[in-house]
């Protein structure tokens, strides 16, 4: 048996097919077509160039596997997004990505209206730019005709599903990012649905990551190759399928990523809500367990800036090379890495980023080893959260770029104070959703047996004692740097 999953990013699709081992038995990618910005702070992209991508993805998978032989699909994708279909389900404009900015106005109203107390409370998150719901209020506001047309509202992935099976559905991981879920009892939200005016009906229904949902259809073989009546299953948004994939299942595990931007995951077994909105609570895509995620944006891209302004053509490795001849703590730089404002723990677009306790001895690789030390503190920022409303914290494991970095491992390591755990394969969203798939068949009769069948640990690097003491010292200055600096002379973004 072979299950696929298929993921739809945000620079392209990726599609995994594995066996039953949960080896890769093979994976193909197709770009989409990079997302627009025609207005500042916008980011849409094309649907329809999405499922072009799929299609041509699963066509290269089906070059060296069976149709015959699948016997499972299911889907990641980025999150957020918003998909308006008319009633013939045809796509009325280009859908708003998770990065696009534009609802400032939107979040301001739903805040001035409901109150973001009140916010957090009933959809577990503060109202921010990313999420779906400004994005409606936005239509309705801007493109009263275009949101008069819709009929319908999905997430990236699910138009995917439309596609493949003719179903309008969803799952609760995916959901919690909507801004319109009870992340609590994992349905939609009435009473934010009633605040705003937003008629249910235009939501799809709501499933668990490993509940069927649906087959694939006459169409959706036309277009992939796949089997008509093939099981589909829900699937994930990409941040909670990749812990899938990471195997980040039981309560407490946390993974740290660094790739462009940065995230914390913890698993928790209950619905654990930041009354302060510092961190994002969403459902896990496993029933009946939950996540806490802290983003911090400029993480792996704090060190491309750091590259491209002031070291070009120079490589990662030669810069990280330099940056292991620096003592810890980089004799007193210290880099607060906000070049794109800052969701976690901050919350705010106009943040600034900096570097503090400049010396004439500090040299380009102090630098370096400033910026990963940085990214390590704000990530340790939101684990901090974590620990201050008694989430446990007892398995970190790293993921994205700066998991094969070895001074980025170390570094997290002291920042953190806690051994930290790479994995043997880091395959991302996409394997998580065909791990998904299998539990759904039955292959594993869990999610959890699934992980403990198939992710292994590679390597597990302790904390140096005195290098996370001197660490501490820079991380205690660190925090109070975003009070000092953040004002209103802060530049408009
Ligand atoms: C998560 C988020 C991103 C998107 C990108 O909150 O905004 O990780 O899911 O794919």
């Amino acid at each position: 048996m072979v299950f696929l999953g298929i993921d739809t990013g945000t620079g392209g699709s990726r599609v995994v097919a594995i066996n039953e081992a949960g080896s890769i038995i093979a994976q193909a990618t197709a770009e989409h077509a990079p997302f627009a910005s025609p207005h500042v702070g916008w980011s849409e992209q094309s649907p329809d160039d999405w499922w072009r991508a799929a299609c041509q993805a699963i066509a290269k998978i089906l070059s060296s596997v069976q149709a015959d032989k699948i016997a499972a699909v299911s889907f990641s994708g980025q999150m957020h997004g918003s998909v308006f279909l008319d009633d013939n389900d045809s796509v009325i404009r280009p859908a708003l990505l998770w990065n696009d900015q534009r609802t400032a106005p939107q979040v301001e109203e739903l805040k001035a209206t409901i109150g973001n107390e009140r916010i957090i409370e009933i959809v577990a998150n503060q109202a921010v730019t990313g999420f779906t719901l400004p994005k409606l209020l936005w239509l309705r506001e801007n493109e009263p005709e275009s949101w008069k047309r819709v009929r319908t509202v999905l997430l990236p992935k699910d138009y995917i599903r439309l596609r493949l099976t003719g179903e309008k559905l969803c799952d609760a991981a995916d959901a919690s990012g909507t801004l319109m879920f009870d992340v609590k009892n994992r349905r939609w939200s009435t009473e934010m649905l009633e605040a705003v005016y937003i008629d249910p009906s235009i939501l799809p229904r709501c499933l668990e990551s490993i509940d069927a949902a649906g087959s694939v259809s006459e169409a959706g073989s036309d277009a992939t190759g796949l089997k008509v009546g093939t099981p589909v299953f829900a699937g994930a948004g990409d941040n909670a399928a990749g812990a899938i994939g990471a195997g980040l299942v039981s309560p407490g595990t946390l993974g740290s990523t660094i790739g462009t931007s940065g995230v914390v995951f913890v698993v928790t077994d209950r619905p654990t809500l930041d009354p302060l909105g510092r961190t994002h609570s969403l459902c896990h895509a496993i029933p009946a367990r939950w996540h806490m995620t802290g983003v911090t944006l400029a993480a792996g891209y704090s060190l491309k800036w750091f590259r491209d302004v002031f070291a070009p053509g120079v490589s990662y490795d030669e810069l990280t090379a330099e940056a292991e001849r620096v003592p810890a703590g980089s004799d007193g730089l210290i880099w607060q890495p906000y070049l794109m404002g800052e969701r976690s723990p901050h919350m705010d677009p106009n943040a600034t980023a900096s570097f503090t306790g400049i010396t004439a001895s500090h040299t380009r690789a102090h630098f370096v080893r400033a910026i990963m030390e940085g990214v390590a503190f704000a990530l340790r920022d939101s684990i901090e959260i974590f620990r201050s409303l008694s989430v446990p914290v007892n398995d970190i494991r790293l993921g994205g770029g700066g998991a094969s970095s070895p001074l980025w491992r170390q570094i997290q390591a002291d920042v953190y104070g806690e051994p930290v755990s790479t994995l043997v394969a880091d395959e991302g969203s996409a394997y998580g959703a065909a791990l998904l798939a299998g539990v759904g068949v039955g292959a594993w009769p869990s999610v959890d047996d699934a992980v403990s069948e198939t992710i292994r640990i590679s390597e597990t690097v302790a904390p140096n004692p005195d290098d996370s003491a001197t660490l501490e010292i820079n991380y205690q200055k660190y925090k109070t740097l975003y009070p000092a600096l953040s004002d209103s002379a802060a530049p408009e973004r």
